[in-house]
């Protein structure tokens, strides 16, 4: 089907079925522009939470669209790929965190959002990367808390917030990439540059010994700053789909991604055609078991009501 037909098939299915289009910023350009809502996980999370919509289109990865399917559900949330997973949620399995809570009965568990339901049934609260420094800043001080699945989200948030926090050893492939060496590189190219970097880095805390003003922002929080600084240039350290809203949104300034090749493919899984025949046939329907939902929803109440 040529493109510009496709595009008036997604809005004319997607009216007819009384569905929203939900985006994550690393959606290929193309899904961005048919979606109601592009943002983070936490803006997505909440999205999906306060939508009238009978039906969501999941235009992200598995773990987003079973929390969309948890904060809301009454609807059906659809994901147009089923193979559009996440290396980081697949990292930790449920046993890990049971381990751990045998050795720390008294512990708190705090699970990111990158997580499967399963895992996120076994957490007391669920953050994002928007909001995680100012959720365990509020956590009781006299607890031992075991941060997952990402050590280097977990190593910003111990820093910033100076807990100390049980690391689970986890990593998103795409993330942890992206490595000192490349932000080297980009400093001496670009040295009037600001510097936005995700905190899943690799680089983690450590770019900040190179570039101590850098901002560790989630994407959402790159979009954000981006708008309001006053400078021209930027350079961007996280998976390139974000580069399509940071021009769209600011388009007067530069973004200089740190590493072109820092691609999320579960992410690209999800093309318009897959969107257009998610509605069409009303393909993949996510479900959470009833049990697992129960107890992972008020991890993730949590979360929403945070930041
Ligand atoms: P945010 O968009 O919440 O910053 O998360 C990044 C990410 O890796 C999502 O998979
Ligand atoms: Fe998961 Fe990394 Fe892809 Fe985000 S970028 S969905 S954390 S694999």
């Amino acid at each position: 089907m040529e493109r510009d037909i496709l595009i008036q098939e997604v809005l004319r299915l997607k009216a007819e079925r009384q569905a929203v289009i939900l985006a994550h910023s690393y959606q290929l350009p193309e899904v961005q522009e048919v979606a109601d809502f592009v943002g983070d996980s936490l803006g997505l999370a909440r999205e999906a939470q306060r939508t009238k919509a009978k039906v969501i289109v999941f235009a992200g990865v598995h773990f987003m669209a079973e929390t969309a399917a948890i904060l809301n559900p009454e609807k059906t949330v659809l994901l147009p790929d089923l193979e559009a997973g996440c290396s980081l949620a697949d990292s930790i399995r449920p046993e890990d965190i049971l381990a751990w809570k045998q050795d720390h009965p008294e512990g708190i568990v705090v699970a990111y959002v990158n997580t499967k339901a399963e895992v996120k049934a076994l957490a007391d609260v669920c953050v994002t990367s928007a909001n995680a420094v100012e959720v365990v800043a509020r956590l009781p001080k006299d607890r031992p808390i075991f941060f997952v699945p990402d050590m280097f989200l977990g190593a910003h948030v111990a820093r910033v917030t100076g807990r100390k926090l049980d690391l689970f050893p986890g990593e998103c492939h795409v993330h942890a990439g992206i490595r000192e060496e490349h932000l080297k590189v980009l400093l001496e190219k670009h040295p009037g540059a600001e510097f936005m970097i995700h905190p899943e880095c690799g680089c983690g805390s450590s770019c900040l010994f190179l570039k101590p003003d850098a901002k560790m922002l989630s994407t959402e929080g790159m979009v954000r700053y981006a708008k309001k600084a006053e400078a021209k240039e930027f350079v961007v350290a996280t998976e390139v789909g974000i580069l399509h809203r940071l021009s769209k949104e600011a388009p007067e300034k530069t973004f200089i991604p740190v590493k072109p090749d820092a691609i999320c493919e579960y992410m690209k899984r999800i093309t318009l055609e897959k969107v257009y025949l998610s509605l069409k046939e009303m393909r993949h329907v996510i479900r959470v078991p009833e049990e697992v939902a129960k107890k992972a929803q008020r991890a993730l109440e949590a979360m929403v009501a945070v930041g």
